[in-house]
């Protein structure tokens, strides 16, 4: 059984981030800057913003994070969005998630420039996803498809079976692997699934996005599979100073003996989804600089 370190595959996606952005602030005289938008008070959404600007940090990028109180109004959201889509400096714009109820997730969303959103999770991103064309791909399932190629994994002709429908790590997931060129079979599970294991047994390639910690045990898995882990839980542990720990959706103990190769939580997937994220940005940043050459 191996274990799937997402370290070493982000700090590879760095340095090759280190020497491009150098590359590309040395021909433009434009440094890359990402705006991030924070609302309310929600610690992993704390704990994750600020992994995003020391990221940022690293790699010389600019940005700014604007943050609101939890009462924030719409209007004042889509008149900051309309902002930072119109400023030229700008070159990815990231409203972390989840959002307070009262606010309307897909109208932000929706409002984000489709140039400018770093996340993917613009409607015409996913339609061009789903397309196969060009288009910025979501930070977490773009991290899961370099680890797999870093690690090795052929996915054309496995059968993955992704368990979760979410917009941010099923859907695109599934969507990226069935594409040509990476040509695996795949099947989407999700809470109305009837026998979940019987279809999980079968997986070559099992992706778990649920967000119900240690869901998965050895009796949903294959011998042999590849088993992805992306969910991150707080579960509570009095013997830790902060009084949880982090667990994902899949009971690694128990699972790991069973397996060809796993990603751990913490240490695996979530590693990679800042670096992909970094990677977004000046991806951003160089499509907005070609466009605006194309338009000179
Ligand atoms: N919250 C959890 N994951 C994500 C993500 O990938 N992007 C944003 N914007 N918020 C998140």
């Amino acid at each position: 059984m191996e274990t799937l370190w997402g370290k070493p595959v982000a700090e590879e996606v760095y340095l090759q981030l280190e020497e491009e952005s150098a590359r590309f602030i040395e021909s433009t005289d434009h440094v890359p800057h990402l705006a991030v938008i924070l609302v309310g008070s929600d610690p992993a959404s704390f704990s994750y913003v600020s992994m995003k600007e020391k990221a940022c940090d690293r790699l010389g990028f600019d940005h700014a994070t604007y943050r609101f109180d939890e009462s924030v109004s719409e209007e004042r959201l889509l008149s900051l969005l309309s902002k930072l889509n119109d400023d030229p400096l700008v070159d990815g714009i990231l409203v972390q998630l989840p959002l307070p109820g009262h606010l309307d997730t897909t109208t932000i969303l929706d409002s984000i420039s489709p140039q400018k959103d770093v996340d993917g999770f613009h409607p015409v991103n996913v339609g061009n996803l789903l397309l196969g064309n060009p288009s910025p791909v979501p930070c977490t399932p773009l991290g899961i498809l370099k680890m797999l190629e870093h690690y090795g994994i052929e996915t054309a002709g496995k059968h993955v079976v992704v368990v979760g429908r979410s917009d941010i790590v099923g859907k695109p997931i599934a969507a990226l692997l069935f594409q040509k060129g990476r040509d695996a079979t795949v099947t989407i599970c999700h809470s109305k699934t009837q026998n979940l294991r019987d279809i999980t047994s079968l997986a070559d390639i099992l992706v778990v996005a649920i967000g119900k910690p240690r869901f998965i045990t050895s009796g949903y898995v294959k011998e042999g599979a590849v088993v992805i882990d992306v969910g991150i839980n707080r579960i509570e542990d009095p013997d830790r100073i902060r009084g949880y720990r982090l667990v994902g959706d899949v009971d690694y103990d128990d699972v790991a003996p069973k397996t060809s190769a796993i990603t751990p939580v913490p240490g695996g997937v979530g590693v990679m989804t800042v670096a992909m994220l970094m990677n977004n940005t000046l991806q951003a940043a160089r499509m907005r600089r070609d466009e605006a050459e194309i338009l000179a």
